[in-house]
């Protein structure tokens, strides 16, 4: 069965798929992935079809980096989370190329693992441990998620096009509410509720920070320092602006573009994303390989992570135990303390 075609690698760190010496042969397994994509149920197969979506068919770095870049922006337009990303101007953020490559692996990681076995519960832990360094509203939480569910459906809207399928759309956010709920996090069960809840926290909580647009410009730049250099860095402010809406970019303190700009990006992301259903962009696992300069083979994501973090292991997280509300737990925890 073509099927079989599909290899997992334990950890995908190995050499890149290649075209030569048999691009035939690779371009029959890259295929098969399109093919193993459109025999897979949703409702209950969320999690293959969210793996392969990121991790085979939209695999391409460039593509990863541009959107997580945009869903960036999104939390530092929260009036509560920039000030905590700035770090009284230590934040990570502005070690761009590090903060990216950790929160990709980070992601490629529960991608890859999920959230129902015992290491997918331990990278979730150890991540809900390094947040409990900050002082982080509940909801600020669920924000965040939110973005993680619906950013690569919003970005194509904005551009007047469609990347992913509904049934990949519907997948991604049931992957991510999973892991949101391992997590702690209060998730709503439908799909549209969530969405709303997002656009109404939005038009509540954005609103220019005094951190908001350096940490704007900082991302943006590691951006384009990765994929347009030198003179072409105006190309990538371009695609990542017209990636955005204007509330977005007055929040963040980035010029609107023209309208025929967004047009000729929307043409382009429309093109990029039949080229990529034709032909994925890779026939192995790419959730890793991409982002572990840093660490090379050795990837473990009870290692990886900010320096800082690095002693911080899953058996630190204090506060919500599985399926609890950050919130209810902090009570708790406070309520202990009194009580001792
Ligand atoms: C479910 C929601 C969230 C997810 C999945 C998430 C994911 C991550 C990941 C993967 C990292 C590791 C990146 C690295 O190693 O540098 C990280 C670090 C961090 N996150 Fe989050 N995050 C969430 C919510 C938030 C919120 C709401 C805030 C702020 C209010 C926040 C602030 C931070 C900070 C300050 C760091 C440390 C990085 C540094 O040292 O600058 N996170 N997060």
């Amino acid at each position: 069965m073509s099927n079989a075609k599909i290899v997992d690698a334990d950890l995908e760190t190995g050499p890149r798929p290649r075209w030569w010496p048999n691009p035939f042969k690779e371009l029959k397994a890259r295929r098969a992935v399109s093919r193993r994509l459109a025999a897979l149920n949703p409702e209950t197969d969320y999690h293959e079809v969210s793996r392969l979506v990121v991790g085979r068919v939209f695999a391409d770095a460039f593509f990863n980096d541009a959107l997580f870049t945009v869903a960036y922006w999104r939390q530092i337009a929260v009036r509560t989370i920039a000030p905590v990303l700035h770090q009284n101007g230590r934040g990570k953020t502005y070690q761009t190329t590090k903060r990216v490559d950790d929160s990709l692996l980070f992601f490629g990681f529960l991608y890859r693992d999920g959230w129902r076995t015992p290491s997918a519960g331990a990278t979730i832990d150890r991540l809900a441990a390094i947040h409990e360094s900050f002082r982080i509203p509940p909801d600020d939480f669920r924000y965040t998620l939110s973005g993680l569910c619906f950013e690569a459906v919003r970005i194509p809207e904005i551009l007047g096009c469609q990347v992913l399928s509904d049934s990949e759309a519907r997948a991604l956010f049931l992957f991510w509410r999973e892991v949101g709920r391992r997590w702690g996090i209060e998730v709503p069960e439908e799909q549209a509720a969530f969405r709303a809840w997002m656009e109404h926290y939005e038009h509540t909580v954005y609103e220019r920070t005094p951190e908001g647009p350096g940490l704007a410009v900082a991302m943006g730049d590691n951006f384009c320092k990765r994929f347009f250099p030198g003179p072409f860095k105006w190309l990538g402010y371009t695609l990542l602006r017209c990636s955005a809406d204007d509330h977005l970019l007055d929040i963040v303190g980035q010029p609107h573009p023209s309208k025929a700009a967004r047009k000729v990006v929307g043409l382009f992301v429309r093109a990029y994303a039949a080229f990529r259903r034709w032909i994925p962009a890779s026939s192995g696992p790419q959730l890793l390989r991409q982002w572990n300069r840093e660490y090379g083979e050795a990837l473990d994501p009870l290692v990886i992570g900010p320096d800082w973090a690095r002693k911080i292991t899953p058996q630190d997280r204090r506060h919500a135990k599985v399926g609890q509300c950050p919130l209810a737990a902090a009570k708790e925890a406070l309520r202990e303390s009194v009580t001792k």
